[in-house]
């Protein structure tokens, strides 16, 4: 089998845990991404996932493991991945235009400075930023505004891989929406992977070909990964027609509800903990012939 796009391998994080001993976040994690998947990892406040992404990004290093981009060791940030940080992370003396020209410029350092601009403006509308408002400072802007900002500034940049981590959290539901849809056009268009941390159950199944789910902290695991039966393009208002979609979603609180606290603290002496697949779908389940017996609601391969 020809190896991921993104591979991750035996990933372990340890920290101190300030009082003497060492606090193990995960363990040998091992999963791999598809170039142009746009994958979701879903798990409880503190049990990893953030750490995880800022390895991806290149801005951390793991205790131990190796995380490979194209066949290539991830070592030190790089302009082909774009990072959307938790707390947004702007340049505080610039304004939003400059913060979103900045990065446009060391990508495409051949292009005009109108056309920096353009590029620029072109993608903070996107997000629904237009006016006198980029001309602000990241001080003079809501929190929405600044992720608002943060957003754009990564996707201008077009990079092969997208990291975004909890990009919507600071938006109000309409904004949310809108910007989803922004993105899932973004992305559809493009060859970008992108990996994603979410809360959002709901964001989560209308983004994602693939749900990561991550149980409690500490030896947290990458349990599962749960395939999003529901074809595309797809939309907010139809996705919850779908038959899958609420055996989909039960499947996930149930997970983050119960079995993510089961699994919790439990050390492994597997050397790779990879996660098993999920593939729910119960359309199949409906179309089988009368009388026949319906094949399983969940079928797991490892
Ligand atoms: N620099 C650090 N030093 C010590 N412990 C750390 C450090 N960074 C993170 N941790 C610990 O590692 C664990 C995972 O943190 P991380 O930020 O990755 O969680 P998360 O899954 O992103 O949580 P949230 O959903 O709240 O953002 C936490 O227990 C945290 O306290
Ligand atoms: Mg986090």
């Amino acid at each position: 089998m020809s190896k991921p796009f993104l591979s991750i391998e035996r990933l372990t994080q340890q920290y101190p845990d300030g009082q003497g001993g060492t606090l193990t976040v995960f363990e040998n994690a091992s999963f791999g991404i598809e170039k142009g998947e746009f994958v979701c990892i879903l798990g409880h406040s503190g049990c990893g996932k953030s750490t995880i992404m800022n390895i991806l990004a290149g801005l951390a290093e793991p205790t131990s493991g190796v995380v490979k981009m194209d066949g290539f060791a991830v070592s030190g940030p790089s302009l082909d991945r774009g990072v959307v940080f938790q707390n947004y992370s702007l340049l505080p003396w610039l304004s939003a235009l400059k913060n979103v020209t900045f990065g446009i410029k060391a990508r495409y350092p051949s292009w005009s400075a109108d056309k920096v601009e353009a590029h620029a403006r072109d993608f903070l509308a996107k997000v629904g930023l237009e006016g006198d408002v980029v001309y602000r400072k990241p001080s003079q802007l809501s929190g929405g505004m600044r992720q608002r900002v943060s957003i754009a500034r990564a996707f201008a940049n077009h990079p092969k891989l997208l990291l975004l981590d909890e990009p919507f959290g600071a938006l109000d539901a309409l904004t949310r929406g809108t910007i989803q849809e922004e993105l899932l056009k973004i992305w559809s268009g493009t060859e970008q992977t992108v990996f994603m941390i979410t809360h959002d159950i709901d964001e989560a199944i209308l983004l994602a070909d693939r749900i990561l789910l991550m149980t409690n902290g500490p030896f947290a695991r990458v349990a599962e990964s749960v395939e999003i039966t529901i074809p595309r393009p797809r939309s907010r208002t139809e996705i919850v027609e779908h038959p899958n979609y609420y055996a989909i979603r039960n499947h996930l609180v149930q997970f983050l509800g119960q079995r993510s606290k089961e699994l919790a603290g439990q050390q492994s002496d597997v050397p790779d903990q990879r996660p098993e697949t999920v593939r729910i779908d119960v359309s199949e389940t409906e179309t089988a012939t009368e009388g026949s017996a319906p094949p399983p609601l969940r079928a797991v391969n490892t």
